[in-house]
């Protein structure tokens, strides 16, 4: 596996604490490689959580890289304040647009790394002529909308044929725990999102070592 696809850890800040976020950050910045920011518009998904304006107050408490997952209906109109707020990596549902090629290319003319996320429905097909133009591509394995469901193996296989055809970053989204990560890994997964795992976890330092524990770590 080339070095860009090495083992990453980005914790879903949606299951955190929100009265004190950057104190849950500090906790466990040294184990984690990005953070990952879920956001809800209450029309794509039945839920509402946050924008560009909590990612600003957090960026200068952390020195890692902000991951945006847009789980929204038109990322198009929000993809400036994401970036201007701070975010590295800017993620959006294709089953949200029939242009994703021009939102990609939107992200990725202003420096910041882009990619695609897909439905447990969605087949890898709707994503495949758009491959060539993203960097990461994040695999649901729950239906987006809320934190804490359980893992879906059911699109386990989309991971493994992904990974035939996709050199980019594979992230997966969803019921991420210490069983789960080793199954998605060793479909050829390499970014593993959690958010209840982690932040329900009495130890977080420690739930977030057995993700990868017996997998040669991170
Ligand atoms: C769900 C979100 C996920 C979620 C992950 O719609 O995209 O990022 O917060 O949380 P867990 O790990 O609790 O499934
Ligand atoms: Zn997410």
């Amino acid at each position: 596996m080339k070095e860009k696809n090495k083992i990453k850890i980005a914790p879903s800040l949606l299951s955190a604490d929100f009265s004190r976020l950057g104190e849950e950050m500090k906790e466990i910045e040294n184990l984690v490689d990005m953070w990952h920011i879920d956001v809800m518009d209450g029309h794509f998904v039945p839920n509402i959580t946050v924008g560009p304006v909590v990612v600003k107050s957090l960026k200068p408490r952390t020195k890692l890289p902000f991951d945006v997952h847009l789980m929204i209906s038109q990322p198009e109109k929000f993809i400036d304040a994401f970036i201007e707020a701070g975010c590295d990596y800017i993620t959006f549902h294709i089953e949200v647009t029939t242009h994703p090629e021009k939102i990609l290319r939107l992200i990725k003319n202003k420096g910041k790394k882009c990619g695609l996320s897909l439905n447990p429905q969605t087949p890898v097909g709707a994503i495949k002529p758009y491959l060539k133009l993203t960097d990461l591509i994040l695999v649901m394995t729950v239906n987006p909308g809320f934190g804490g469901q359980k893992f879906m193996p059911s699109c386990v296989d989309k991971i493994k044929e992904l990974r035939t055809i996709y050199n980019g970053d594979i992230s997966v989204d969803g019921g991420i725990n210490d069983i789960s990560s080793k199954i998605v890994m060793a479909a050829g997964a390499n970014i593993l999102v959690a958010g209840n795992y982690i932040f329900s976890s009495t130890d977080k330092p420690k739930a977030v070592k057995k993700l990868t524990e017996d997998y040669g770590g991170r």
